[in-house]
């Protein structure tokens, strides 16, 4: 242990100006900034959460009021301190909270003025405000005792006890609008939106399980559940548990579009649309942390849109998973990546069957066997496509092929070119790259010299030369690509 008795010291105090664009910069938007807020009245035990703003162009204020346990003065101002509780604590296992930071960067993030009032039950209501220009100003980090014009002591009276939180020049969003300014409006009601849909989100498991309601300009928020676990053609996979059961994982894979109507799939859009949705969904202590998010394993792509995988931990685990301050960061810890991996591979793989097959099963069904019309199938190491030559098409061709030809040759070829598996030869190329077969590769080309010997003869009974013939089948596909035939052909 160093002996710091013997050396000179020097006060290094944190500039004022400078650590308030640090707090700014932490890279919150304004709807991680809300939840953030509202985490802590969930973990101040409150039941009820009134979200409200009013529009007044820059001077918009946006508030968010709970019914929780309040505070007194002293826990007031402790509250509005930067760093208010050591991020190393044990916490609570309800509590939302981890770096005593949340209050004051998420309302700074947004807003330049942060009123808080608050009431602790037989208590009288208190208030201290956080104004940055005064900061900035005068570099100390001072509160003053300023209520905004629009609120008064009174507003917390009728609750018992609770908090109401104020962001008043919410420079981030309205910097710049005028009151009267329609599109500025649309543009701010839009943003708004998005809160709400993104608060309906990340506190889903709260609102579903009524341990919390939350207005929002007074409309109670309806739940926004990602794994739309009351379909039927959902597919849910049996959980599996990782640190000692501490952590939870379980996967989903949504019904194809086909199979759900209209409204549902429109729901299942969420905030961000189906591709972007899809991968693990991390809830801490049931607060939805990241939704839809591989964690670096593997790339979201179209044909895996339909999976999202619920994983749940506590708060205990919070440095293991690399919790940010915006909670909107975790990683799973080295240890169990493989683990987790291979869970999710297993969900993928049925995913992508669901997406190819438009949630067909390929199982029996009545006894019935499925017919498909093309067939995938492996020649060498490279993937080929053939039509399925037990299919009844064929047999009716050949049938219809007696009488009229034209027609049946037509019928075969329509059947033919709008089934074109496209979606399956997609995601064997996106993932395999190499393993997409050349036509004709590793099989025998005496056919292919045999019908270009065939077209060679018939071109010269109409009347062309040996060397525009010659011409004239180098430029068809597929024989462009055997012209070398062509040089032995008389
Ligand atoms: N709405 C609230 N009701 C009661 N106490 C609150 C409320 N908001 C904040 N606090 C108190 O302020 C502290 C600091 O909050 P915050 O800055 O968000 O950090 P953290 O949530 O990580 O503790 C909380 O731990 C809590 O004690
Ligand atoms: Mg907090």
């Amino acid at each position: 242990m160093i002996d710091f008795s013997k050396y000179q010291t020097t006060p290094a105090i944190p500039e004022a100006s400078s650590m308030i664009e640090t707090f700014r910069a932490i890279g919150y938007n304004i709807e991680t900034a809300v939840a953030d807020i509202i985490d802590n009245s969930i973990s101040a035990n409150a039941k009820n959460v009134w979200v409200n703003f009013d529009w007044k162009g820059a001077e918009t204020w946006l508030s968010i009021k709970d019914d929780g346990t309040g505070m007194n003065n002293d826990e007031l101002i402790q509250a509005m301190r930067p760093g208010s509780k050591n991020p190393l604590a044990d916490r609570s296992l309800k509590d939302l909270g981890r770096f005593g930071l949340g209050l004051k960067t998420a309302s700074f993030s947004q807003a330049r003025q942060l009123t808080v009032l608050s009431k602790k039950q037989d208590n009288s209501t208190v208030y201290w405000t956080w104004d940055l220009d005064y900061v900035n100003q005068t570099g100390n980090w001072d509160l003053l005792k300023y209520l905004p014009e629009s609120f008064d002591e009174n507003a917390l009276t009728e609750l018992g006890s609770g908090t109401l939180v104020i962001w008043n020049d919410i420079d981030r969003v309205v910097k710049h609008f005028r009151q009267n300014d329609n599109n500025a409006l649309d543009k701010f009601l839009f943003i708004m939106e998005m809160v709400k849909k993104h608060l309906a989100m990340v506190f889903h498991r709260f609102i579903e399980s009524k341990k919390i309601k939350i207005y929002f300009q007074d409309n109670e928020i309806k739940p926004w559940n990602p794994f739309l676990q009351s379909e039927q053609a959902t597919q849910s996979f049996s959980e599996e548990q990782l640190h000692n059961g501490k952590v939870i994982i379980k996967g989903f894979v949504l019904p194809h579009k086909s199979k759900i109507d209209e409204e549902t799939y429109k729901y299942a859009e969420g905030t961000k649309g189906w591709n972007e949705h899809q991968g693990f969904y991390i809830y801490r202590n049931e607060r939805l942390l990241l939704s839809g998010d591989w964690l670096g394993l593997f790339r979201k792509e179209e044909h895996y849109k339909l999976i999202r995988i619920q994983i749940d931990i506590p708060n205990s685990l919070d440095a293991d998973w690399q919790i940010d301050i915006k909670k909107s960061v975790a990683r799973p810890p080295l240890i169990y990546k493989d683990q987790i991996k291979n869970y999710a591979t297993k969900v993928r793989a049925q995913g992508v069957e669901v997406y190819r097959h438009r949630g067909k099963t390929i199982k029996q069904t009545n006894g019935q066997k499925f017919v498909p019309l093309w067939i995938d199938h492996k020649r060498g190491d490279k993937w080929f496509y053939k039509i399925n030559r037990e299919h009844p098409l064929l047999d009716m061709a050949k049938l219809q092929a007696q009488t009229e030809p034209d027609k049946a040759i037509e019928t075969l070829i329509r059947f033919i070119e709008e089934n074109i598996p496209s979606k399956s030869i997609y995601i064997k190329a996106a993932e395999e790259p190499e393993t997409q077969g050349n036509p004709f590769e590793g099989i025998d080309h005496e056919p292919i010299r045999k019908t270009m010997e065939t077209m060679f003869a018939s071109l010269l009974s109409k009347g062309k030369t040996p060397e525009e013939a010659k011409v004239i089948i180098a430029n068809i596909d597929p024989f462009n690509q055997f012209v070398h035939f062509l040089e032995f052909i008389n």
